[in-house]
């Protein structure tokens, strides 16, 4: 009720920014998939030197989700997540007319999984975009879809985040401090166009500082011939053209996993989303006591409730499920976005925001009435 009363002027203000004819953009149907298979942090003590203790404490997770090794893939999770939004949406998939897919982890290094999933999920000859984003790849690949939506050129775009981290990981304690904190899983949306002024995305915002692409990064395979670092990030092992991309030397140097700054990643995410927050609420004149359920990327426990404290949110405006499925990246919000909805936590009407820090780096924010 609070949310409503707080909204009606903003709409009727936004409504003289934008065109009467342009529509605004809603979730029509969520979905997610998370794999069976459960692992939790004492399962984790077979592979490496760590405790539950250090990731209940250091970032909140219990356990993650592992997808099966050979029968799932980022792309079958993401279509088992896309069915369920799609049928919620009450449409079939040839009805869908554009794909935008979120990863890091894609089935294969080209062509993208969005090409899969059209395959997948026998939809028409369609646009297929992946977005390479990461952790707040799927606010983007939101943002988008919500211009496609607004200016008329689509009706029903399939928005997916979906991650399997655990193909891809160094499970030796030389990576603990990476390993721990993924799961795999994956989230959908169907975007389409509303005349309804009290629901829709309100607006997006993206930002990016390439200046730290090296703090979080996973820099093999790739064409950067030790370019961009002072140090080699890839031992060529002496290699000739054509066999650079992945060397005996690499892989037994253990380059091809991520790395991570961890403790620079956590500086900046407590700086940057707030920041991002308040900039998605200040352009639609709204503050932090307006939101109904926030909803920030799950990378770690300690950051949203920095954030939480930060911005002077209840307990019950915020939705984390990390101690349940880790940090799933491009997947991490729409599967949180979808629980928190499946569980009565969003309804109708509510200002939802959304958003996200992560590699790159990258942030975002979206805010939606839902
Ligand atoms: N188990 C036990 N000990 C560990 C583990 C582990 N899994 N990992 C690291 N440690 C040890 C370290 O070796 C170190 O030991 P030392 O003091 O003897 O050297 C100690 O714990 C502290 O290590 P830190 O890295 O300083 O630990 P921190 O408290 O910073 O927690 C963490 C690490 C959880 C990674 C934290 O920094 C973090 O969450 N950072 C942000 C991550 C993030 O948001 N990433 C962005 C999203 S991911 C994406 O975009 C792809």
């Amino acid at each position: 009720m609070q949310t409503k009363q707080v909204h009606f002027p903003y709409i009727s203000y936004l409504s003289l920014l934008i065109p009467i004819d342009m529509p605004r953009t809603k979730i029509a149907g969520i979905g997610m998939y998370v794999p069976p298979n459960v692992v939790t942090n004492h399962d984790l003590l077979k592979y490496m030197d760590t405790s539950d203790e250090w990731i209940q404490e250091r970032t909140g997770i219990k356990e993650r989700r592992f997808a099966d090794r050979t029968k799932e893939t980022t792309t079958t999770m993401a279509v088992e997540a896309s069915k369920i939004a799609i049928e919620r949406a009450g449409i079939a998939p040839q009805d869908i007319d554009f794909i935008i897919f979120a990863t890091l982890s894609p089935d294969y290094y080209f062509p993208g999984c969005g090409v899969l999933v059209q395959r997948a999920m026998q939809m028409k000859e369609i646009g297929a975009l992946d977005v390479r984003n990461q952790c707040s790849g799927f606010v983007y690949a939101l943002s988008v879809g919500d211009q496609f939506i607004k200016t008329g050129m689509y009706k029903n775009i399939l928005v997916i985040g979906s991650e399997k981290h655990s193909f891809g990981l160094d499970f030796s304690t030389r990576g603990r401090n990476i390993s721990v904190i993924f799961g795999d899983g994956a989230g959908a949306l169907v975007l389409q166009p509303t005349e309804n002024p009290n629901q829709g995305i309100l607006s997006t915002h993206l930002h990016s500082d390439g200046g730290n692409a090296e703090i979080l990064a996973m820099f093999n395979p790739g064409t950067h011939a030790n370019h961009w670092t002072p140090e080699s990030v890839a031992d060529f092992d002496h290699a000739e053209i054509g066999e650079m991309f992945m060397s005996h030397a690499m892989i037994d140097k253990a380059q091809n996993f991520p790395n991570m700054d961890g403790p620079t990643v956590f500086k900046k995410a407590v700086v940057k989303f707030p920041e991002v927050i308040m900039e998605s609420l200040t352009a639609n004149g709204l503050q932090p006591s307006d939101i109904g359920v926030l909803i920030p990327h799950q990378a770690n426990l300690r950051i949203a409730q920095f954030v939480q404290q930060k911005l002077k949110l209840r307990d019950d405006q915020v939705y984390n499920n990390i101690d349940k499925y880790g940090n799933t990246t491009a997947a991490s919000i729409p599967i949180a976005l979808c629980e928190a909805w499946q569980m009565g936590k969003i309804k109708e009407g509510d200002l939802v925001c959304l958003a996200a820090f992560g590699s790159g780096f990258t942030w975002a924010s979206a805010l939606l009435m839902w």
